[in-house]
């Protein structure tokens, strides 16, 4: 391991290098949701008494949300697989002492933004180098208007980033408000800025996101209903002022997860897996459709609901892919998934497009730049378009790094480093990738976990 320096601190960086494989084989589990994560901590610090959390993702960005909420006041203790968070009341939260570092975690900081506006106190976030380049207007903009008030960095080009202050109005005043952009953080940080604000929230989504805030809402008790209308809009109306019932919630494991051991089952000839208890919401499995559309053998077995959430056992087996158009329309279900569909796509039969993706130009990185770039160091031809990528596969050959290929950039970004280590099993000589740690934020245990679904086949059955 060796160390970079930024402008304010000092990280381990874990070079890496993933080389090709045979067989992957085994039953595996994948760290809980990040997004239900997150929210299972919100909500269970504004209820009044005692939740406890099963499967919560111990990774870098959930525990950044545990320690922002308990410097607002919250107690939460993390015991052996079991988290107990005592709520304090919606309206509840207290000013912290300092400012609060949310690391690379852009749902932490959008969602505690929102919850920060309807409360009379005033926080100042900060991130790392990639959260800190990451657009907070599209947040900025709906709770000013419920009466917040912020101070942030502005950027060159007039964007409104971290360091930023917001000084929350209570109380605030409520609104309703129609999507611009097809954003679940967004959506959320409007809904928990409604928990303790009077009257009723209403959020009007043109196009569905993931859905886990209105469900769990509902489970703490909230008065919470979603209608469509007659565009084909979904209706989020929340009445505010609300008291939150304490719940037990166990968290699913992560379709955003599962994806990459699932993507790595199809791409290694001979490859059988099963991926147990993973999170199946139709506004997240968008992946799992397309990988299926485009030939891939993925079944789900012993599906199941789990505190309101479907959920299903995920069997895959190698299978010869061929490239598609993905339709733009089906984004938002994948949006965290891009990059490795990328990497699948690049071992297909022939040419995928994907177009609509501007978004993932303000992921933890730009995704589209940084996935074009490795993958053509690694000889894939790849048009990289302002909204998507068109990638024509090597129809299950291995990929084969240009001669003076150096390691793939991850920018900071796990998904960009997962994606790539997946690449080298399916390689003529293997992928380096310059830095693993970002994987700690949403995934800790993946090498681990890709070296076991290695040996597992030395024998053993999925
Ligand atoms: C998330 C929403 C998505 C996603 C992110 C998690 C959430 O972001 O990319 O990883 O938990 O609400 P956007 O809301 O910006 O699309």
């Amino acid at each position: 391991m060796t160390q970079k320096t930024t402008d304010r601190i000092t990280v381990d960086v874990q070079t890496a290098t993933f080389s090709p494989t045979g067989p992957l084989t085994g039953r595996i589990t994948v760290p809980g949701d990040k997004s239900i994560s997150h929210r299972a901590l919100i909500l269970s610090a504004l209820a009044v008494g005692k939740s406890e959390i099963r499967g919560l993702l111990e990774g870098e960005d959930v525990l950044a949300t545990a320690a922002a909420l308990r410097a607002m006041g919250a107690r939460i203790e993390q015991g052996d697989a079991l988290w107990t968070v005592h709520g304090v009341g919606v309206g509840g939260l207290m000013q912290p002492e300092t400012a609060i570092d949310l690391g690379n975690s852009g749902t932490s900081v959008r969602l505690l933004m929102g919850l920060v506006a309807s409360h009379d106190i005033s926080v100042t976030f900060l991130g790392d180098a990639s959260l800190s380049k990451r657009p907070m207007g599209r947040v900025i903009d709906p709770l000013s208007a419920m009466g917040a008030d912020f101070t942030a960095r502005m950027t060159t080009n007039g964007q409104a980033c971290l360091p930023l202050t917001v000084r929350g109005l209570c109380p605030a005043v409520p609104m309703e408000y129609r999507l611009p952009v097809a954003s679940a953080q967004v959506k959320s940080a409007i809904l928990l800025a409604g928990l303790n604000t009077p009257g009723i929230t209403r959020v009007i989504e043109p196009v569905p996101t993931r859905d886990h805030s209105e469900t769990m809402l509902k489970g703490f008790g909230a008065d919470i209903s979603v209608e469509t209308d007659g565009q084909n809009n979904r209706v989020i109306s929340l009445v505010g002022e609300a008291e939150l019932q304490p719940q037990n919630i166990t968290v699913p494991g992560d379709p955003s997860s599962a994806a990459f051991p699932v993507v790595a089952a199809l791409l290694v000839p001979g490859s059988e897996i099963v991926v147990e208890n993973v999170g199946i919401n139709a506004t997240r499995a968008g992946l799992f459709t397309v990988l299926q559309q485009m030939g891939g053998d993925i079944r789900f077995e012993n599906r199941r609901t789990v505190g309101g959430e479907p959920v299903a056992d995920i069997h895959v087996k190698h299978s010869k892919l061929t490239g598609i158009d993905v339709p733009a329309d089906i984004a938002p279900s994948m949006i965290d998934e891009f990059p490795i569909l990328f990497i699948a796509a690049a071992l297909a039969e022939g040419q995928t497009t994907t177009t609509g993706l501007s978004e993932l130009r303000v992921k933890e990185s730009d995704r589209l730049s940084q996935m074009a770039e490795g993958l053509m160091m690694l000889g894939t031809q790849v048009i990289e378009n302002p909204d998507g990528l068109v990638i024509t596969g090597s129809g299950g050959k291995p990929l084969a790094a240009k001669a003076d290929a150096g390691a793939i950039k991850t920018a900071l970004d796990h998904r960009i480093a997962m994606s790539f280590a997946i690449a080298g099993l399916v390689t003529q000589t293997g992928v380096r990738v310059d830095d693993m740690s970002p994987t700690e934020t949403s995934f800790p245990g993946f090498t681990d976990l890709l070296a076991a679904l290695q040996s597992e086949s030395q024998g053993k059955a999925p």
